[in-house]
């Protein structure tokens, strides 16, 4: 979905995150008539982190809003692992809830990766579980983490097919940045992956027909490393230090977004880009993961 610009097109991620929020209500409202139970999510948040609190509100009401059941479970900072690990088993065993997402990060104390190997990998909507982690690796179903799996929509809606394009993913993480490489290369891009220690970034960048950002530093990324007519995807979120007598600063992404519109054939803006699509893409695979659940088929157009 795309809208005009002086520049690059924008990549209209909020609009897109939208249609296929629509398209997830109405299949989600299919379920509920034939399984006789809507589609469950569980959601637990230990702690008080403040953006913590505002994501795991924001799915809840994307939950409500998509016709999916949420169940919230708040737990304490000083919450044992004993005790979170016997929620994830609960939850594993409750037939109500398809879908099992942990809210990340842990408070210190926590073994995140003690918790996410906990989860039912066929519950693991995040797609963290190692189990989904090697399934994408190796070509098999499984659940493929949210944001990577939303720019890939983003990609494939942009350039239909991508194979032979040079791709670079710039971020290493477990989350973002190496499934989005796999998906890349499952969709016979050629793929580098660069990070903190890659030498010549600029020069890699200006090679890239597609360029995936998502490192985490505010507008790393200049407008003249872009290929001309290049796809620009920008994951990163970073709030700038406020302005003069501004109580909050900017958001802005890694990718220096003025300098990079002119040049790009098309660019996710921030906010309104890869972020919408992030929980549409959890509403989603709470979807699939109920009709698995179920023993139905998965409705097309997902
Ligand atoms: N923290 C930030 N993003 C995410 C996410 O996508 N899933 C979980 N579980 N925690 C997060």
């Amino acid at each position: 979905m795309l809208a005009a610009t002086s520049g690059a097109e924008l990549i209209d991620g909020k609009a897109f995150a939208e249609a296929l929020r629509a398209r997830i209500g109405e299949r989600a409202a299919a379920f509920a008539q034939y399984a006789g139970r809507r589609p469950g999510l569980a959601v637990v948040l230990v702690g008080e982190d403040p953006a913590s609190q505002v994501y795991v509100g924001a799915k809840a009401k994307a939950c409500e809003a998509a016709g999916i059941a949420s169940f919230e479970h708040r737990l304490s900072a000083d919450t044992s692992e004993a005790a979170l690990l016997s929620l994830v088993e609960r939850l594993n065993q409750d037939e109500a809830v398809d879908g099992i997402l942990v809210q990340m990060p842990l408070p210190q104390g926590l073994d995140e990766q003690a918790i996410i190997a906990a989860i039912n990998p066929d519950k693991d909507v995040d797609g963290f579980h190692v189990i989904n982690a090697g399934r994408l690796s190796v070509g098999q179903e499984g659940f493929i983490p949210c944001t990577p799996l939303g720019c890939m929509m983003l990609l494939k809606d942009r350039l239909g097919d991508l194979s032979g394009l040079d791709a670079v993913v710039i971020g290493r993480s477990n989350i973002v940045g190496k499934p989005m490489a796999q998906l890349l290369v499952d969709a016979n891009a050629t793929v580098t992956i660069a990070h903190s220690r890659t030498k010549n970034l600029a020069d890699i960048v200006r090679r890239a027909d597609i360029v995936v950002a998502a490192v985490g530093r505010p507008e790393m990324i200049r407008g003249d490393w872009i290929k001309p007519g290049a796809t620009v995807i920008d994951v990163g979120i970073n709030r700038l230090p406020p302005e003069e007598g501004k109580e909050r600063g900017r958001l802005v992404g890694d990718v220096a977004f003025a300098e990079s519109r002119d040049v790009a054939g098309a660019i996710t803006p921030v906010p309104g880009g890869v972020g919408p699509m992030t929980i549409a893409v959890l509403l989603r695979n709470t979807l699939v993961a109920a009709h698995h659940h179920a023993g139905m088929p998965v409705p097309e157009g997902l």
